[in-house]
């Protein structure tokens, strides 16, 4: 009996795919070291509606506020959102290679979410690749030849799987999801004006 309850949890343990340890900590990372008051960690989809309504604001804040406040984004590619996960290829690039340009890539999708969330429905893969290829020259100003490499390369992939394995550890169901100073704060999944952060941080002095 013991041992086929310890073969069990051993299969049990396989199949739960505890996270891999990253090689670096996960998240963009905007703003102050570790060491400041407070930390704000922002999971967000390029192709969700609510993450986009969320950003401006909440970058706003952050402008005004970058001298404390450590905002942390993860980017988590939805499932049921199709081409997420290739966008969110296209922005891992970015990220790794021109982090100076990574917030206008984000802007970038948020702004043309349905391009693709619908037309892209229509393409084929190679016209996927081109056309995220050349979308991302347009938001970012780095050159498509190099983004369409970058398809090619795996480790984008495998990083970005192992950003989404790391939300999914951390209990996150959905974008935009916030947690502040490692705690989930359900409520300012609703934010999407700076007051709303503004009375959020104040509410905590
Ligand atoms: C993909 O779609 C493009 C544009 O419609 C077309 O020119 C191309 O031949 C297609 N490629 C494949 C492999 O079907
Ligand atoms: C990236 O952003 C920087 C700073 O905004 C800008 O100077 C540069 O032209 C952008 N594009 C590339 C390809 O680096
Ligand atoms: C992008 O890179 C390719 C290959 O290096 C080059 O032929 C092309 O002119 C570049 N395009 C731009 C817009 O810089
Ligand atoms: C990517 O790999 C495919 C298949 O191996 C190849 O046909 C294509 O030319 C490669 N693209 C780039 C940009 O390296
Ligand atoms: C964090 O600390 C900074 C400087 O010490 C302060 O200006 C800021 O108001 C603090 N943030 C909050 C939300 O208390």
């Amino acid at each position: 009996m013991k041992l086929i309850l310890l073969a069990l949890s051993a299969v049990l343990i396989v199949s739960q795919q505890v996270p891999p340890v990253p090689s670096t900590p996960d998240g963009f990372v905007y703003g102050p070291p570790v060491t400041t008051n407070y930390t704000l960690d922002v999971f967000f989809d390029h192709l969700c509606s609510y993450s986009a309504q969320a950003f401006p604001g909440l970058y706003l804040y952050w402008s005004n506020n970058q001298h404390w406040l450590r905002m942390v984004v993860h980017i988590v590619p939805l499932p049921y959102h199709y081409y997420s996960f290739y966008v969110s290829r296209a922005g891992r690039f970015i990220q790794t290679n021109y982090p100076a340009n990574f917030t206008e890539y984000m802007s970038w999708m948020f702004n043309h979410q349905s391009k693709y969330l619908d037309t892209a429905q229509g393409w084929n893969q190679t016209t996927l690749y081109q056309n995220l290829a050349a979308d991302t020259q347009t938001a970012t100003g780095v050159n498509s030849t190099l983004v369409m490499s970058s398809f090619n390369d795996t480790s984008y992939n495998y990083n970005l799987r192992l950003s989404w394995k790391y939300a999914q550890s951390k209990g996150i169901s959905g974008t935009p999801m916030y947690m502040v100073n490692g705690v989930l704060v359900p409520a300012a999944s609703g934010f999407t004006k700076y007051q709303d952060w503004q009375n959020f941080f104040n509410s905590l002095n």
